[in-house]
């Protein structure tokens, strides 16, 4: 299958231990333990795949167990893989989540650290016939600015996801990047870093739409930033001169009402859905593509895991009556 997306990011073997409450410091809780594959990139790969694109996936694997599962369910999931072999571990990520589906997450870069920009260079023919490169940042900042800069270079768009929160954004990153895709945590952290800023991201989801926008538009002056909200869907906004005459500069869309268990992910399954729809049907009206991608990430809080939580496109169908294509 052509590629429509090329991902770039990180691979994790993920620990999950279920408990009722997240512990606090010194506390010892009893949970229940699964594992399975996650990582930000791996996620947000598998969702773009289900969401109908056809995917490619540059990332670091070590040469252990772990990085057999990445390749044995990527070639489950029709995922084309550019993986660069290294001596580390693959990378592992230890998840705490609640009763309440909330969680709490600490990564092992391990090989997602040793991604770099030569890499890049040397699978970037692969990128060809491309339309949307996505990039989180769970591997190195060299590695996701090699692959922006070929995406700018042949026409293709770049979703940039600044996660996790703690990740800095080099300028010449966010002068690559079409689209940017904080949650509430991300926007906060970001918004501090570029212009001094303090926002409260807890009540971000509560803000005017006019101060709203007027945040995005100093984070990405010329690209569009959409905020993801959790269960208040999505807040997005474009540069105002971009618009035609009349068309709104920034948009909200809700997220439909789901029976959340694990939120884990949902955030990779909103970046993944997006970059699929933003590729298999570019012309398609903004609102509508995030309205899928919404739908597709809400669906993903419904199953335990990260990546294989992603629902499939006859799943979401079968929920939503959908015009998507
Ligand atoms: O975004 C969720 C992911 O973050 C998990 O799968 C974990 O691996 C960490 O990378
Ligand atoms: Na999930």
């Amino acid at each position: 299958m052509p590629a429509a997306v090329v991902v770039i990011g990180s691979f994790n073997v993920d620990h999950v231990w279920t408990v009722d409450r997240l512990p606090r410091p010194g506390e010892t809780l009893a949970g229940r333990y699964r594992s399975g594959p996650g990582g930000k990139g791996f996620n947000q790969a598998v969702a773009a795949r289900r969401a109908g694109a056809g995917t490619r996936f540059a990332c670091a694997l070590g040469r252990d167990p772990g990085a057999e599962l990445a390749l044995s369910l990527a070639a489950d999931e029709g995922i084309e893989m550019l993986a660069l072999r290294v001596d580390e571990a693959t990378g592992t990520a230890g998840i705490q989540v609640d009763a309440t589906g909330r969680n709490r997450i600490v990564i092992g870069a391990g090989a997602n650290a040793r991604l770099d920009a030569a890499h890049i260079g040397r699978v970037a023919d692969r990128f060809e016939g491309a339309r949307v490169v996505l990039a989180q940042l769970e591997t190195p900042v060299d590695a996701v600015m090699a692959g922006f800069a070929v995406a700018r270079d042949r026409g293709m768009a770049t979703i940039l996801n600044p996660a996790p929160a703690d990740a800095g954004v080099p300028d010449a990153l966010w002068a690559l990047t079409d689209f940017a895709t904080p949650n509430e945590t991300e926007f906060s952290m970001q918004l501090k870093r570029c212009c001094g800023l303090e926002v409260d991201a807890d009540t971000l989801a509560a803000e005017p739409d006019a101060s709203l926008h007027a945040l995005c538009r100093r984070l990405l002056p010329a690209g569009t930033v959409i905020v993801t909200l959790g269960a208040a869907g999505v807040f997005a906004s474009r540069p105002d001169a971009a618009l035609p005459d009349g068309d709104p500069a920034w948009l909200r869309v809700a997220a439909p009402r789901v029976e959340a268990i694990d939120t884990t992910g949902a955030g990779d399954a909103f970046n993944g859905a997006l970059a699929a729809a933003l590729s298999l049907a570019p012309g398609r009206a903004l609102e509508a593509q995030l309205r899928d991608a919404v739908r597709f990430a809400s669906l993903s809080t419904e199953k335990a895991g990260a990546a294989l939580a992603m629902p499939l496109r006859s799943e979401l169908r079968a929920r939503f009556a959908t015009d998507e294509a």
